[in-house]
């Protein structure tokens, strides 16, 4: 019963808190929204995001992973072009059947993260061919939490790092979660580049960087 209650209480509020942070962009309502969706970034990272996306919106947002942030991104960018890739089915189901209005393709990087090293010398290897949805280069917003990179039989995030690089438009923003991780970390300053480095937010579930490239 008491389960019942705070998931019908949850249920109840996500959308309405998740206005009310895009409406009043400050960090204790983006804290609200953190923990009534159960999402990993810590509340800084998340703000911090979501000022990006703010700051440009409606814009183009692509999102590598679908998960309990899902719907926050989705609602924040509102008019704009919000798509979601995901490789795993079983994740894709459950998260786009309890957030119906995001868009959200399947994907398969079919990689494994052992293998980063000789990616990485052979970069014609980490071209993806993605859904006719992602369309060119012209994503205003890139956000990179995806796939799973945890250990070496996960496929890891040498493709969704090297296609953020590729689709991401100029004077576009790149986020990658989990840098403190080596591979993200080799990856990010191998395609994204030390110089467009904008800021580190560290986090004790996985550090959050932001690269800002600079139009012309
Ligand atoms: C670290 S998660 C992204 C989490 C998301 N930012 C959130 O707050 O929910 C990245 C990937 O891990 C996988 N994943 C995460 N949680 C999972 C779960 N409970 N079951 C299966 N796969 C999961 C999915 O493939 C997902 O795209």
């Amino acid at each position: 019963m008491r389960q019942m209650l705070k998931t019908v209480i949850e249920k109840v509020l996500v959308v309405p808190s998740i206005k009310l942070a895009r409406l009043w962009p400050v960090l204790p309502l983006v804290a609200l929204v953190r923990l009534l969706n159960g999402i990993q970034m810590s509340p800084r990272q998340l703000h911090h995001i979501m000022k990006t996306i703010t700051g440009k919106s409606p814009c183009r947002l692509l999102v590598f992973g679908v998960g309990n942030d899902s719907i926050f991104w989705s609602l924040i960018n509102r008019g704009g072009k919000t798509l979601f890739l995901e490789d795993n089915p079983v994740w894709f189901e459950k998260i786009t059947g309890r957030s119906p209005g995001i868009t959200a393709c399947l994907v398969d990087y079919a990689t494994r993260r052992k293998d980063w090293k000789e990616l990485l010398e052979t970069p014609a290897r980490l071209e993806f061919s993605l859904p006719p949805m992602v369309g060119g280069q012209d994503w205003d917003i890139i956000v990179v939490d995806a796939p799973a990179g945890y250990d070496d039989n996960t496929p890891g995030r040498m493709k969704s790092i090297y296609m953020a690089s590729k689709l991401v438009k100029k004077s576009g923003d790149v986020f990658v979660h989990d840098c403190n991780r080596e591979i993200e970390d080799i990856y990010c300053n191998n395609f994204l580049g030390k110089d467009n480095l904008e800021r580190e937010i560290k986090a004790r579930i996985g550090n959050l960087r932001h690269y800002h490239f600079a139009g012309n």
